[in-house]
């Protein structure tokens, strides 16, 4: 008998109540279940698998199968730490020695992973880190986990996935699958990892098994992780489908089959893109605010207190991190094959990059009001990490915005409890490293710009005693800044 998605989330269902359901429960994200329209992905019984697909069914089923996670990063890292936990023996691949050093010595490096849960899992024995793909040979899951970024024209570069699917490929055995999380293009699992791993001699779907699986982790999030947040997974064939399906629904709450690797492939894209057209949207509205003299972040206040039909986003300094500036133009190289031009998502790029200009223009502004000049002044940085809370400086707007002030020649500190210091690399000017934030730095510097609004700075205090405070992130607006003291803040 075959399954359908129902029956398929029966199964899932079974899978939590081995997993403490009742405290799950609770954590269950509210979202839409998919239509019936698109149930196409069909579950296979066990009876129609081939025997490799059989036997790595039962393995993945009694949690004996063994787990490589290949890149262990912000997404590899807390995925092997959910395979671990739930009984899987796993073993990250990195070709960063000293990350596979700091694992296998049972140290954390990121902060979405609870040291200790790294820790006993490592003393278990039942998780532990190699640079040496070899190891391959004797695991029946691969999960891709490694970079996509994009090479400077803005292309992507899929390289990582390409050297580590040849990388697998030495290794491929009957009764393996092989998942890819990383953020990619529609198409890269079909047209770039399978001929890869075809080239073992094995056929997919009969004697190893190959998915897509987006990793959809919000580093930070305290209420929505690894294992909380729905799970697309879209495989090549239906046995692919069935068992990558059973192996996601191990440690995750539900996991969401699709037709495909390609819509899946195609749902993360588009929501990371859905992120950077809204976020936009309102870097727009903070430009024409601005000239037309009303504060975006009251326009915005009101206009998100529509309880239906509209979702909050904030203006920023731009945007940052590993997702939201690059996946997009994944989206936009591929469509180009198709003679489409993707054109949302290039002004929402084009907007987006405007912003650190903005700010810099702001600043200036401000400064000049008090009759000083951006060149010579000194300017006091707050935050240099792309979002709050996080030790994560990649694409961050605020290295944008320093490297322009330094650029026009302004004198510029940082303080950021994350980050201890930035270099050319990063892309400053001049090298820098966090300063001490003492009432001496706040109140001698021309000006303190929020640039990341960490909940750990006290920003009522560098209000008190800053010169001149300009707050790229609308944090002070919640201080109920005294009267004497608004004029100090310019929001952007
Ligand atoms: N960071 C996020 O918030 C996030 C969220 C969702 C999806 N993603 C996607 O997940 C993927 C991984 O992102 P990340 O943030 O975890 O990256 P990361 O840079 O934190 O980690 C990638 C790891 O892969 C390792 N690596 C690179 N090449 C390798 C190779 N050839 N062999 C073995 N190891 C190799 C690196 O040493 C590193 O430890 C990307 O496609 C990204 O877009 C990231």
């Amino acid at each position: 008998m075959n399954m359908d998605i129902k029956d398929a989330r029966d199964e899932g269902q079974q899978a939590k109540s081995e997993m403490a359901a009742a405290a799950l429960a609770s954590e269950a994200p509210t979202t839409v279940d998919l239509p019936t329209a698109w149930a196409v992905p069909r579950l296979l019984t066990e009876a129609e698998l081939t025997p490799a697909g059989r036997n790595l069914l039962h393995k993945i089923r009694t949690r004996t199968a063994r787990v490589a996670v290949i890149g262990a990063g912000y997404v590899g890292l807390p995925l092997a730490v959910e395979k671990g936990k739930v009984g899987f023996d796993t073993i990250c691949i990195d070709q960063n020695p000293a990350r596979v050093a700091k694992i296998n010595r049972g140290e954390n490096y990121i902060l979405d992973v609870k040291p200790d849960d790294l820790k006993s899992l490592v003393a278990a024995g039942r998780l532990r880190a190699t640079s040496d793909f070899s190891v391959l040979a004797d695991c029946d899951i691969a999960v891709m986990c490694v970079p996509t970024p994009l090479t400077p024209n803005y292309d992507p570069d899929i390289s990582y996935i390409e050297n580590v699917s040849d990388r697998i490929a030495e290794f491929l055995h009957p009764g393996m699958l092989v998942s890819l999380e990383s953020t990619t293009y529609p198409g890269t699992t079909e047209e770039v990892v399978l001929p890869k791993l075809a080239t073992s001699g094995l056929t997919v779907g009969e004697d190893f098994f190959l998915a897509f699986s987006p990793e959809r982790v919000d580093p930070g999030n305290k209420r929505y992780t690894t294992h909380n947040t729905n799970k697309l997974v879209g495989g090549v064939t239906p046995a692919c489908l069935t068992v990558a399906y059973a192996f996601y629904s191990q440690t995750i709450l539900k996991v969401i089959p699709v037709s495909s690797p390609r819509v899946a492939e195609m749902a993360k894209v588009f929501e990371n893109t859905y992120r950077a057209v809204n976020i936009a949207l309102v870097n727009e509205m903070a430009l024409l605010c601005d000239r037309m003299g009303i504060s975006v972040w009251e326009m915005l206040d009101a206009a998100f207190t529509k309880p239906f039909g509209i979702q909050p986003f904030y203006p920023g300094p731009g945007v940052g991190g590993h997702c939201i500036p690059i996946d997009p133009f994944y989206l936009t190289w591929k469509a180009r094959q198709y003679d489409y031009h993707t054109r949302f998502i290039e002004l929402a790029g084009e907007i987006n990059l405007t912003m650190p200009y903005f700010v810099v223009q702001k600043l200036t502004r401000a400064l000049g009001r008090r009759g000083k000049p951006l060149t010579g002044s000194h300017v006091l940085a707050l935050g240099v990490a792309y979002k709050k809370d996080l030790p994560d400086e990649r694409e961050s707007p605020a290295i944008k915005v320093i490297s322009l002030l330094q650029k026009e020649g302004c004198r510029v500190s940082y303080h950021d409890p994350f980050i201890p210091a930035v270099d050319r690399r990063q892309g400053v000017i001049e090298p820098l490293t966090s300063i001490e934030l003492t009432q001496e730095a706040v109140a001698g510097a021309d000006a303190v710009l929020i640039l990341t609004d960490h909940s750990s700075i006290d920003y009522a205090w560098i209000v008190e005693h800053a010169q001149l405070v300009m707050d790229t992130r609308g944090v002070t607006r919640w201080l109920g800044i005294s009267q004497g003291q608004r004029g100090k803040v310019v929001y952007l």
